[in-house]
């Protein structure tokens, strides 16, 4: 960690005691870059700050090849009902395992939140149209592990793939849901995205700002507090000593793959 993290300590919500981490100019920037986009974009982006969201400061990370055995047993962890409503039909085991198979990291985006064990308990997919990115979009699909619900992870998450995609220079961000999906066309219509139903489907689109200085140097923080906040975690699990004395669960034999 940088001297120029240490400004700041403040409680991390990862639903466990003690993640602590200095993050106050990530938080500060962060906490900017929405109404940046208000300000700095036409007038067809609505984009408001989710309440909740602007007071949680969540390790995300972006993932990678190395992460597909933790994606697999994410997604393979939730019910058929949370199957169906993430990929809009009743999803095997074995087409969760062809999904993560031929997930493709070098063009598109995996972001994910891990807790105090690195058990991976937030997903995000941010699927780029194929073709010219700049003149289409890219689709986003997540899950959050059912005991992690309801604490802002999937509204944060939604909120760093906008992120994400606006410094790219996409310049919408859409979502395919069922339209008994309240939580997820919460999360939507929370961050200014207009939905259109159809029957018992949904599409949400959010029209992303332009990039700016603020959005690039929040992503860029927001990156290095996910490393740091894993590598953190990972460190912990490495050395059973430190974990014995806060008297947590010994992750000796866990396989902990740093990238
Ligand atoms: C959709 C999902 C990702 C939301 O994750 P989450 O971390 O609980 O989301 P948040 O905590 O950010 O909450 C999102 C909103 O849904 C609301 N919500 C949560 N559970 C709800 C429920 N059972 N009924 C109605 N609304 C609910 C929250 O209150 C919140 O709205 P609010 O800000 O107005 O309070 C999660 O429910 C999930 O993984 N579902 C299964 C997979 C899925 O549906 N994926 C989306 C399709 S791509």
């Amino acid at each position: 960690m940088t001297s120029s993290t240490r400004d700041a300590v403040v409680q991390v919500n990862t639903g466990q005691k003690n993640d602590t981490m200095a993050v106050g100019p990530a938080a500060a920037l962060r906490a900017n870059w929405f109404p940046d986009r208000t300000a700095s974009k036409s007038a067809k982006s609505t984009t408001t700050l989710p309440a909740r969201a602007a007071v949680l400061l969540v390790p995300i990370r972006s993932l990678g090849s190395n992460h597909r055995g933790r994606i697999c047993r994410h997604l393979v962890s939730l019910s058929a009902r949370d199957r169906y409503l993430r990929f809009g039909y009743s999803a095997k085991d074995q087409h969760i395992e062809q999904y993560v198979a031929g997930l493709d990291f070098e063009r598109d985006e995996v972001f994910g939140i891990f807790d105090r064990s690195l058990l991976l308990i937030a997903v995000a997919h941010l699927a780029y149209a194929m073709g010219d990115i700049c003149d289409t979009g890219a689709e986003f699909g997540v899950s959050v592990l059912e005991p992690a619900r309801g604490r802002g992870y999937g509204a944060r998450l939604f909120e760093r793939a906008a992120m994400h995609s606006t410094n790219k220079g996409v310049e919408r961000i859409f979502i395919q849901a069922l339209s008994e999906n309240q939580p997820m066309l919460n999360i939507a219509t929370k961050a200014g995205a207009s939905i259109r139903r159809h029957g018992s489907e949904s599409e949400a689109f959010l029209q992303l700002p332009v990039a700016s200085l603020g959005s690039r140097l929040s992503e860029f923080l927001e990156d290095h507090v996910g490393q740091v906040d894993y590598r953190l975690k990972a460190r912990k699990q490495r050395i059973p000593s430190f974990s014995a004395n806060l008297g947590e669960t010994d992750h000796r034999n866990e396989a902990v793959v740093l990238d």
